[in-house]
């Protein structure tokens, strides 16, 4: 079958186009025909092992020192189960499916095999394979930190970064939970964004953007792009601040928001369990979670993709598709 290669860490060209071998489903198992998978910012940190300075050689005995381990990258798909194992009650021949491929990788294949207890769910009827494929990564990454956070009606929230996969998830779902959503991201992504259930837009390149901030009950940095000194000043005493890029902060800025009754939740890993895919699910075929689609590739231009991905500035999500021919 064909599938997309990381053939060591580095740039889009690293990526090769090749045939290996199909993957057959065991008992218990599988085997998914991907229709559509997408680029994320993880395919990016991985494939060029973009990773903070401290994290560089731990990511390496993670993910293996010259190249990832696991080659094929791709962290959600959604297609087709075309075959099933033994003892497998959950699924048939000809489910759509979706889930996200964080643990294993190998979105970039005409197939991928899965244990019927990962986190894969049947597609919401009112989505498309482009829509599922681009749900699993951001959105339920929008719903953990927004639960870690624990949202409120009424409260005053910012996103920072609306613009991006996670960021147009968590406007949509911090507008459903009923509360006051800023969104900042550039003037050219203003309107759409607005579109999606922010009450009010700040483009972060305006020259006096500062001036037009509030203070917030929550502030979701979705892009690592506003540093500590910057933005805490906006946080409520009480209100609490996520980060969603970022391990670790200084010891001072943990300091100063504990004496000010303020919580700090910082980037963890959210459940890639069936149960969370399952309210993230419900959360889309409620309407919720509308998943904002920028360009489309087909697998043989993963490249493009990749460079398009690598400059920052994607609308939502990405998408490749895997088989062209079976869509048509
Ligand atoms: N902790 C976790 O579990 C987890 C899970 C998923 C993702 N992440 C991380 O979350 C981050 C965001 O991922 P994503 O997929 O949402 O990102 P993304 O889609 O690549 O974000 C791109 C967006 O960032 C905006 N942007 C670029 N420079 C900016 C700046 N200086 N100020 C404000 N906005 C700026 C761009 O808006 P404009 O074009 O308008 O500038 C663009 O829309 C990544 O670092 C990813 O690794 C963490």
């Amino acid at each position: 079958m064909k599938a997309v290669v990381c053939t060591r860490y580095g740039a889009p060209e690293v990526l090769k186009l090749q045939q290996v071998a199909m993957p057959e489903p065991g008992p218990g198992e599988i085997r998914v025909k991907v229709m559509t998978t997408t680029v994320t910012v993880a395919d990016f940190r991985v494939r060029s092992m973009t990773v903070p300075k401290p994290f560089g050689l731990v990511m390496r005995f993670v993910l293996g020192f010259r190249k990832p381990r696991n080659p094929i990258l791709g962290m959600e798909i959604a297609g087709v189960v075309d075959q099933v194992g033994a003892q497998v009650t959950r699924f048939k021949v000809g489910d759509k499916v979706m889930g996200p491929t964080l643990k294993g990788f190998g979105g970039y294949a005409a197939y991928r095999v899965f244990k019927s207890t990962d986190p894969l769910v049947h597609l919401p009827t009112n989505y498309s394979f482009r829509q599922g494929a681009a749900l699993p990564v951001g959105a339920r990454t929008a719903l953990h930190y927004l639960q870690k956070v624990e949202l409120k009606k009424g409260e005053h929230i910012l996103v920072y970064g609306a613009s991006g996969s996670v960021g147009t998830y968590t406007v949509q779902l911090a507008k459903h939970l009923g509360a006051e959503v800023t969104a900042v991201c550039s003037g050219k992504n203003a309107e759409w964004v607005k579109a999606l259930g922010a009450d009010r837009v700040l483009d972060y390149t305006a020259p006096r953007f500062e001036e037009q901030l509030r203070t917030y009950d929550v502030l979701f940095i979705a892009v690592d792009q506003w540093p500590e000194a910057a933005c805490l000043p906006y946080l409520k005493k009480g209100g609490r601040y996520t980060n969603i890029t970022r391990m670790f902060i200084a010891p001072r800025w943990a300091w100063k928001a504990r004496k000010a009754g303020q919580k700090m939740v910082l980037a963890g890993s959210p459940p890639e369990t069936l149960a969370f895919m399952e309210e993230v699910k419900a959360l889309a075929e409620k309407g919720v979670f509308r998943p904002v689609l920028d360009c489309d590739y087909p697998l043989e231009d993963i490249r493009k993709a990749h460079h398009h991905v690598d400059q920052g500035h994607k609308k939502g999500n990405v998408t490749i598709t895997v088989h062209p021919e079976t869509l048509l």
